[in-house]
């Protein structure tokens, strides 16, 4: 590409996700900070039912009006440089169009489709993290068909395996969709039922009491990463504490934090950004017992929430790097990995 032409970005957004509208709200955020005299923005809507818009319509999907159109089969704009996936959960942020990417020889944004399956998959994660000795909280993973054949004797087994206080997740989601915060078996069965709506595999953890915690992870030679920031809130970040009421604070740095731990969170945010081959952004999530002190990460985000009271950006820019600077850095590296692609990657 010569230095004269801008860049042809084609930012994604929307999806089939339950997550739809954060990320509608994310690229909102994204597409203010783009640095227009940098880039050719190629906006490309895709619809709660999987339609892929033309851009009028995107631009209608993004603006919260009514789209005219289904939209079609999943496409690129002609001659686009680089992807920006600004999508959340599954069908975006889960590997399948950082596959497609791949294979169309595309550069695209953050992780690739192997780590991004995994980082979108909570029992995959952990599981990779525990093997690394990174504390994460114990689970219990149910299927839906093992469910729906044995409810009561799987909602036994779990409450003797996690006990009380737990909480019930999708594996595959986000957003708190689905997740629920459990006292007893009666709950215990309808948490199980409601987050088996939303994914085949649920799963079941103790609850961890005590402080929750954020750590952004910017790629570069060497990642930067973050200083930790704090949720507070009373009780737990439910959708509504994210995204409607004001009952969670995000905290940006996090006070009154030992510097102990302050240097575990880092480090173990680097970790596992490696561990799990992550590329471009992350961010990962830790809770803090209060009893013990002790460390767990409770999950990975491979593509943060980006919206304007997101962690992600607040996380960077204290670290001295904008917004939009972090989106130019974002795709230097992309593009500056073509060569990776999986068409010329030997396997
Ligand atoms: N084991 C746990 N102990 C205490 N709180 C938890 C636990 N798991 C989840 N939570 C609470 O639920 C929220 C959402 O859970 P999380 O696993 O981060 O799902 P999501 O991917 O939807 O964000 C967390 O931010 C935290 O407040
Ligand atoms: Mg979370």
């Amino acid at each position: 590409m010569s230095a004269q032409r801008p860049m042809r970005l084609a930012v994604l957004f929307g999806g089939p996700s339950e997550e739809h509208d954060v990320s509608l709200r994310s690229a909102r955020a994204v597409l203010k900070n783009l640095d227009p005299s940098r880039y050719l923005i190629e906006l490309v809507g895709i619809t709660r039912e999987g339609g892929w818009l033309r851009p009028a319509s995107s631009r209608r999907l993004l603006d919260g009006e009514e789209v005219p159109e289904p939209g079609g089969p999943p496409f690129l704009p002609e001659g686009v440089d680089c992807v920006l996936p600004v999508l959340h959960g599954p069908g975006g942020e889960d590997g399948r169009i950082q596959g497609w990417c791949e294979m169309l020889g595309v550069p695209f944004v953050g992780s690739d489709s192997t780590s991004s399956q995994v980082a979108l998959d909570k029992v995959w994660t952990k599981t990779i993290l525990r093997y690394h000795q990174i504390q994460v909280p114990s689970w219990s993973e149910v299927r839906r068909a093992a469910f729906a054949a044995e409810p009561s004797a799987t909602v036994r087994r779990v409450a003797q395996e996690r006990g009380f206080p737990c909480f019930v997740k999708p594996n595959r989601l986000g957003s708190s969709i689905g997740i629920s915060r459990v006292e007893n078996p009666d709950q215990l069965t309808h948490a199980l039922e409601e987050a088996l709506r939303h994914d085949t595999i649920a799963l079941v953890e103790p609850e961890v009491p005590g402080r929750e915690f954020e750590v952004a992870v910017l790629d570069g030679d060497p990642p930067f990463v973050s200083e930790p920031g704090e949720v507070v809130m009373d009780g737990w970040y439910d959708y509504e504490a994210k995204y409607v009421s004001d009952r969670a604070e995000i905290v940006v740095p996090a006070q009154d934090l030992h510097a102990a731990t302050h240097n575990r969170l880092r480090e173990i945010a680097l970790r596992v950004f490696e561990v799990l081959r992550m590329r471009g952004m992350a961010r990962i999530d830790f809770l803090v017992m209060k009893s013990s002190g002790r460390v767990y990460v409770n999950e990975v985000n491979n593509i943060p929430g980006f919206t304007d009271i997101s962690m992600y950006p607040q996380l960077i820019a204290l670290g001295g790097v904008a917004f939009s600077e972090m989106l130019d850095r974002l795709v230097e590296q992309a593009t500056g990995r073509k060569a990776e692609s999986v068409l010329t990657t030997p396997v």
